[in-house]
């Protein structure tokens, strides 16, 4: 009897306290009522030094106001744009295909603005980041151009080229607010079964260090209107060298997996990258979903504070990847982002929810579980970051959307997919093809579409099949563009050319891979679709000599068809300019792309180390640096 009462009272009294503490969330007071700040505050003051500004806002600010700014938001998951402005949330992001109401750059401008603002009516009024993944452009944008994913600009290895597209991709990216983006990625694929290894430019240390460091200054050097776009290097560390089946996640197969021990490797290859994008002025590094020595990268003092802070002097923040805090300790959010933050994460992408992270740092700072110096430690790198980004100072930003989807910036893509073409196999020097044929078989998924062309990233977080994409133009359309209008293209993707009588002196096949994005496109076994097969063969019937051009985020196996190609071309994820691509197949431009990673043979040889060791120590079918022609 005494047991049963002792029970309901505990019962009641936890469902009390429970209760207290939710509502105290709600009445904690994040924008206290300390003074507002002098319109003349120092941490107002533009030309004053950022160090001397950052010094004197953190020294402002309540403690509610400093966990806040720890905090990084999807944007739909915040349901009440006030709550900005009540807990001083720091950071919103769009994920992939996180788009406006009206999928329009007036209407990312209006809600990147709308959020901003809300921000802005803080106490004492900082500015908000806000962050997105343009790592082709503005990718979630229709009407964007879309430049070759990574591992095509790889191929190009022009670090000018792709300084340029950052600062193309930050005028676009700009012109509708946003001031963050998730980029460069620095993983280095060691097995092109990862469904990330598009999204990287090589396997090669030195290359990968090359470009990346060219896309950070080339994004953060165009200044507009005195605002910076704030490059990410990602994803912190080893992430590409992650062995397949160890992934957290039982729907992938090497994506959030585990990172072999050996830390020379680490430190021979995985880092220099970073340590050349924090010479280049990388203000924020995103750790990964991976792990290293049975720990996450997010709970590894060691690699984040240790390595990354005080060996490379990164002063700048470190933030989360998506949810990845909470992967520390499994259905445990309070040590989860304890362990995180004390191993050095700044800034937390949560994204989905803030009351309770709110909550459990403020406790966790109550008990002495985070000391206070870390949380303004925190808080100093976020804020030195917004300084430099110029996110204070902004006066009269000027939004020209009309800068998106420029000619010059799609000129400027058509020449980045000129340069990322990699020419594999040319028997009898069959291209360039002339432009005075006088009928070509054109076949295969990939010919007449631009979501294919575009990959993952692409208006939605795992891209689009098919060919709405405004202002782009498809393979095939460039094909056509090329040739005299007296020449006669005729195209079915299938290679149905039955009905057509006589052989044509060329066929054209343009087979793809289907869009992905990160762990959805681990694949155990990345080939030809069997409709790409049978397109080939079928076009084969009705044509002298085929040409095949590879649409594909990495190497596919083809060693056993190659042989029955006249000519192959790999063309990457080569974006929203299609004609690019038709421009050196018919001798407009060179050939002058080289393979940015080994094209294996079979599954046994990877992973490839980064000497171009194979597993089985065969050699792959082609060696990284291979290509035909210039
Ligand atoms: C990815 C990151 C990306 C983030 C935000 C994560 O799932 O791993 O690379 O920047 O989402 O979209
Ligand atoms: C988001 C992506 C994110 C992913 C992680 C998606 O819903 O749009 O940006 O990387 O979730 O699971």
């Amino acid at each position: 009897m005494v047991g049963h009462r002792d029970f309901i009272l505990t019962v009641a009294v936890l469902l009390i306290l429970t209760a207290v503490s939710l509502v105290m969330i709600d009445r904690t007071d994040f924008s206290p009522k300390l003074p507002p700040p002098e319109a003349d505050a120092p941490y107002r003051q533009a030309e004053l030094p950022i160090e001397d500004r950052v010094n004197d806002l953190v020294r402002r600010m309540s403690l509610g106001e400093k966990i806040g700014q720890m905090a990084l938001m999807e944007k739909n998951s915040v349901k009440n744009i006030s709550d900005i402005t009540k807990y001083g949330l720091g950071g919103m992001l769009s994920g992939g295909g996180g788009k406006p109401k009206e999928n329009t750059p007036e209407g990312w401008l209006e809600m990147v603005t709308e959020l901003e603002n809300a921000a802005l009516q803080t106490r004492l009024g900082i500015p908000l980041l806000y962050g997105i993944d343009a790592n082709h452009g503005h990718g979630n944008v229709p009407g964007a151009v879309i430049y070759p994913h990574f591992i095509g600009l790889g191929a190009a290895s022009d670090p000018k080229l792709v300084s340029e597209i950052a600062e193309a991709t930050a005028e676009e990216v700009g012109a509708t607010g946003v001031n963050w983006i998730f980029s460069p990625t620095l993983d280095m694929p060691k097995d092109f079964r990862w469904g990330r290894t598009y999204e990287a430019f090589s396997d090669d240390p030195l290359l990968v260090e090359k470009l990346s460091s060219a896309f950070i200054i080339g994004l953060q050097t165009n200044r507009q209107d005195g605002l910076m776009i704030l490059a990410t290097p990602k994803h912190y560390l080893g992430t590409g060298a992650a062995l397949w089946s160890t992934s957290i996640n039982k729907k992938f197969k090497i994506d959030q997996g585990a990172t072999p021990a050996d830390e020379s490797a680490l430190r021979k290859e995985y880092l220099p990258p970073f340590a050349s994008a924090i010479d280049s002025g990388a203000l924020t590094v995103m750790v990964g979903l991976n792990s290293w020595g049975g720990e996450k990268l997010a709970a590894s003092e060691y690699l984040i504070t240790d390595v990354l802070k005080k060996e490379l002097g990164f002063k700048g923040f470190v933030v989360s990847d998506w949810y990845g805090v909470y992967e520390i300790v499994k259905n445990d959010d309070y040590h989860s982002a304890v362990k995180a933050i004390n191993a050095g994460v700044d800034m937390v992408m949560l994204p989905l929810e803030y009351k309770p992270f709110i909550r459990n740092v403020n406790k966790a700072v109550a008990r002495g579980e985070i000391s206070e110096e870390r949380i303004n430690d925190a808080v100093r790198r976020i804020l030195r970051a917004k300084f430099a980004a110029g996110l204070f100072d902004q006066k009269n930003a000027k939004h020209d959307l009309s800068i998106i989807g420029l000619d010059a910036h799609r000129a400027l893509a058509r020449t980045a997919v000129n340069k990322s073409l990699v020419l594999l196999k040319n028997e009898n020097g069959l291209l360039p093809l002339s432009k005075n044929i006088d009928k070509v078989f054109v076949a295969g998924s990939g010919a007449d579409n631009v979501g294919r062309q575009c990959g993952g990233w692409t208006v939605e977080w795992q891209g689009i099949d098919g060919n709405w994409l405004p202002g782009s133009t498809s393979i095939l359309k460039g094909i056509r563009e090329s040739l005299a209008p007296s020449a006669e293209v005729v195209f079915d993707a299938s290679g149905n050319f039955t009905g057509e009588t006589g052989q044509a002196d060329i066929g054209i096949a343009v087979v793809s891979e289907r869009p992905y994005t990160e762990g959805w496109g681990d694949d155990a076994d990345p080939a030809l679709d069997r409709s790409d097969i049978d397109a080939i063969s079928n076009l084969k019937k009705k044509s002298k000599r085929v040409v095949v051009i590879i649409v594909s985020g990495r190497p596919l196996i083809i060693s056993d068809r190659i042989g029955d190609w006249d000519a192959l071309v790999a063309a990457w994820l080569p974006g929203s300019e299609g004609r690019g691509v038709a421009d050196v197949i018919f001798g407009d431009a060179p050939f002058t792309g080289k393979l940015p990673l080994p094209w294996p043979k079979n599954i046994s040889q990877v992973p490839i180390d980064s000497d171009g060791k194979t597993s089985d120590r065969t050699a792959p079918l082609f060696v990284r640096g291979f290509g035909l022609g210039g």
